[in-house]
């Protein structure tokens, strides 16, 4: 039932160029420059008339929802908050009826976040569920849904959910950039066909398993690990620390990288090792400068560069090369990297991937 792999994890890793294409069959149709899902097209209105739009989610899901936010506020120009369905539900938000409520949940079954869905009906908000498990609580409660079509997700560790949730998200966002007419047509149109390339890009991720293994043989003993990245890789940080802490037992944070010199630096020595997600885009010279002022200290860089690049070559002691996208897509193909990572560390420290201690798949208490 693992499929030949040692691990549900690493199955569900390498699921993912197949389920990333199995979410957008059918909504992608970018020959036509169209994107088509029932739950968008029905209440179209609802999103196109929010005045803004509400994020709940626990975990995992939670990381996507960061990634949902900054794809909603720059393609479809929507004011989107994301809140931790736990704090959502018990501080008495402010909810109106022309809000828009997204509920991410992989099982669909998270207390905390049907609890916050529940309270955001009371209010009379419309609430959209993007749920893994069809037929789920959560997918029955919400008003209208979108199904990620990621597959049964055994381990505990959340991979194939987080890249088809941004999927899910990322179709999203352009339908609604579309609606809005928020959008240049170019931008549009590169974004659907870069889309419709994630998976072939999530495969040639995955070819640089072997480095990814040698990097996780030399720290594996490391106590602490940071982890940092911008704009859209900022929550991809923050899902690598995650990934690490959950099945490793890793101390890991994951940081925005122009927050390190605002405390976070004072931990680098020659025993840290900062994971930098580093691609050639936009913000590509800050992060060069990030890279520079951990080495001043001394810390250990393992760094996520675009193919071909030289310039962080030359700075980090270790990097590992992954496909461009635009660059909102290539958060989902720098998960990639940081998913093996965490997954190699843990098997070298001999700890149950697939079922860490203290942890279950779903949460159903609060
Ligand atoms: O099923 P959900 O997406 O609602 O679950 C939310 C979190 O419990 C989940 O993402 C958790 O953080 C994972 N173990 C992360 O890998």
């Amino acid at each position: 039932e693992k499929g030949g792999y040692d691990h549900f994890m690493l199955k569900e890793i390498y699921e993912q160029p197949q389920v990333i294409r199995d979410t957008f069959r059918g909504r992608l149709l970018s020959d036509q420059g169209l994107i088509k899902m029932a739950g968008i097209e029905d209440n179209l209105n609802k999103f196109t008339n929010a005045k803004r739009i509400i994020i709940v989610a626990c975990g995992t899901s939670w990381h996507a929802a960061q990634v949902a936010e900054y794809m909603i506020e720059e393609f479809a120009r929507i004011p989107v908050e994301v809140e931790y369905a736990s704090e959502f539900r018990y501080r008495n938000p402010i909810i109106n009826a022309d809000d828009v409520v997204i509920a991410i949940s992989q099982s669909g079954e998270t207390a905390d976040t049907l609890a916050a869905i529940k309270l955001a009906k009371e209010k009379g908000a419309f609430v959209f569920g993007v749920c893994n498990v069809v037929g789920s609580s959560i997918s029955r409660e919400t008003h209208a849904g979108a199904y990620t079509h990621a597959g049964p997700e055994i381990g505990v560790a959340s991979t194939k959910a987080f890249t088809t949730q941004i999927t899910v998200l990322a179709l999203i966002a352009l339908r609604l950039a579309k609606a809005k007419g928020t959008m240049s047509q170019s931008d549009y149109l590169r974004n659907l066909i870069e889309l419709e390339l994630i998976p072939e890009k999530v495969q040639e991720a995955l070819l640089e398993n072997d480095r990814i293994l040698e990097i996780a043989h030399i720290y594996k003993d490391a106590p602490n690990c940071l982890f940092l990245g911008r704009g859209f890789n900022f929550p991809v940080a923050l899902e690598g620390a995650l990934k690490l802490k959950e099945i490793s037992y890793i101390h890991a944070e994951g940081y925005p990288a122009a927050e390190m010199k605002h405390g976070p630096i004072a931990l680098i020595d020659e025993n840290m090792p900062v994971i930098v997600i580093a691609p050639q885009q936009n913000h590509y010279d800050k992060v060069v400068s990030n890279i520079q002022e951990i080495k001043a200290r001394s810390g250990k860089i393992i760094a996520l560069v675009s193919k071909g690049d030289e310039q962080v070559k030359n700075l980090a002691d270790h990097i590992i090369e992954m496909p461009n996208s635009t660059e909102a897509l290539t958060s989902i193909i720098a998960t990639i990297p940081l998913q093996l990572l965490s997954y190699h560390v843990a098997v070298l420290r001999g700890t149950n991937v697939d079922q860490p201690r203290n942890l279950a798949k779903s949460v159903t208490v609060e």
